[in-house]
């Protein structure tokens, strides 16, 4: 049986309100449930920008062109208040900074109530307490009741992340949407959360979709892997066969910038990123080692590599072929 295609993004572009080009650039993306899709790339590359336009939040951003369904449906001619229904139960979300869901100064089981009662007026308080009290034990919290009785101000960063991951799973979302949710945190609470994501994914079967600049992270959580760079996704595929065989010289970048525990320096990308990113040619060939003049102006198309499997640059395959001498 075909899986459901929970949320199916197709060839994507979406400008801030106001500016005259797109800041990102035909994007397409399906997400599956219970798997883990994380996108990947430098800072400014877009990934937030995809993020909104995901949510849909009104003002925010502005898809010029494409377009993104949630299990099947079109989510630019959903009214609001169908959005505000699939944003909760369809979509949860979970941001960089916790403190972004979390009101610092309001009880932790109130803010259960509120996120709770928005999407189902009738729960009492105590229902909602008990639900919130049995997601967090399903999240392996030690000491329920004290979370639940603390304010955000009296806890850890670390903590109050898992707890706005909790929040964001109150309503049982089909998709959980992450920005960057490790990044604020030292490293020994990142790799708490993520493996928290991955055995929420595990226990609920929830699709994931994580957007990050740490490869380690990608490494340890990703089923699938899109490399963004300059508003388009350069490379999709599996996490083995992108890490494994890439397939565009900046997935090949990236993944040598990667520290490795044997001592050998990891290799820096030489150049700069690019402030803007062109509707035409591609975004990485004035920092790419194997780039020729034309790649600066081609239209640029899908080539698959493998199953599923596929990158926007041609030159990879170029030059293995001279390689080869074929
Ligand atoms: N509100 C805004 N108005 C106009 N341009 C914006 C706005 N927010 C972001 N941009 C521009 O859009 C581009 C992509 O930004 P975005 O925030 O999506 O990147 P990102 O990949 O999430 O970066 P980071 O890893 O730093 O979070 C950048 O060039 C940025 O300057
Ligand atoms: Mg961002």
């Amino acid at each position: 049986m075909e899986q459901e295609k929970l949320l199916e993004i197709t060839d994507l572009s979406v400008r801030y309100p106001g500016a005259a080009s797109p800041v990102i650039h035909n994007v397409s993306l399906t997400l599956y449930p219970g798997q883990i899709t994380c996108v990947i790339g430098e800072s400014g590359c877009g990934k937030s920008t995809l993020f909104h336009a995901i949510q849909q939040l009104p003002g925010r951003v502005e898809i010029t062109e494409g377009t993104v369904t949630y299990r099947g449906r079109n989510i630019r001619t959903m009214k609001e208040s169908e959005l505000r229904i699939v944003r909760g139960s369809g979509i949860g979300v979970v941001f960089q900074e916790p403190g972004a869901s979390l009101d610092p100064i309001r009880k932790i089981h109130i803010q259960f109530y509120e996120a709770l009662r928005a999407h189902d007026t009738g729960i009492s308080r105590a229902e909602s307490r008990k639900k919130a009290a049995e997601i967090l034990k399903n999240m392996e919290f030690q000491d329920t009741e004290r979370i639940l009785n603390s304010c955000p101000v009296q806890l850890s960063g670390g903590m109050n992340q898992r707890v706005a991951i909790a929040l964001a799973m109150a309503l049982d979302p089909k998709i959980l949407l992450a920005d960057e949710p490790t990044s604020a945190l030292d490293v020994t609470v990142q790799a708490q959360i993520v493996e928290e994501l991955i055995r929420l994914r595990d226990r609920y079967g929830t699709c994931i979709l994580l957007i990050t600049h740490n490869m380690g992270v990608v490494a340890k959580m990703a089923d699938r892997i899109a490399v963004m760079y300059g508003g388009r996704i350069l490379e999709y595929g599996s996490r083995n066969d992108v890490m494994q065989n890439p397939a565009h010289p900046y997935t090949k970048a990236l993944l040598q910038a990667i520290p490795t525990l044997d001592g050998k320096p990891p290799v820096g990308i030489p150049g700069r990123k690019p402030d803007i990113f062109p509707a035409r040619g591609c975004a990485f060939a004035p920092r790419c080692t194997i780039s020729v003049n034309e790649c600066e102006t081609c239209l640029l198309s899908k080539r698959m590599v493998g199953d599923d499997h596929w990158t926007l640059c041609g030159r990879m395959e170029v030059q293995k072929h001279e390689r080869s001498g074929s």
